[in-house]
């Protein structure tokens, strides 16, 4: 599993940025995705970071992902990697300790 995490967001009003995330294939299904966001949740909250956003490829259907644990489509924007165009959709929290509320009641790792 991999998760790159805070960074400051240049985007909006959103204090810090949710770079990638990514669960093993086996893994998933099991909370580690939420517990992995609750974690980086905490420690933004722990260095100020009050709002936070992610821009995920509008055609990747993981997106929803982000809608489950709360997070607000915020606009769009056209990227380029090499010479093709992509589109990317941003979801954010204005409020990180809203975000931790909700994410308190599932912690831990359970059973597919
Ligand atoms: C998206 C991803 C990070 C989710 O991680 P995960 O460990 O499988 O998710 P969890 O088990 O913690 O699920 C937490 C909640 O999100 C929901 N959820 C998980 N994947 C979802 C999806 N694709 N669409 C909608 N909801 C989803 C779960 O049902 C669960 O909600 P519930 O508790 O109400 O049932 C993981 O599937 C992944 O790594 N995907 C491939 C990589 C990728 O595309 N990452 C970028 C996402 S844009």
């Amino acid at each position: 599993m991999v998760a790159q995490i805070v960074r400051k967001s240049n985007a909006a009003v959103y204090a810090g940025e949710l770079g990638s995330i990514y669960i093993l294939e086996k893994y998933r299904g099991r909370g580690v995705g939420r517990t992995l966001v609750q974690s980086l949740a905490k420690s933004m909250m722990e260095h100020n970071f009050d709002s936070m956003l992610v821009w995920a490829l509008a055609k990747n259907p993981y997106r929803r992902f982000y809608e489950t644990l709360g997070g607000e489509y915020v606009c769009s924007r056209q990227i380029q990697i090499r010479s093709s165009n992509f589109e990317e959709a941003a979801y954010g929290w204005r409020d990180i300790t809203s975000l931790l509320s909700s994410l308190s009641n599932a912690t831990g790792f359970g059973s597919p």
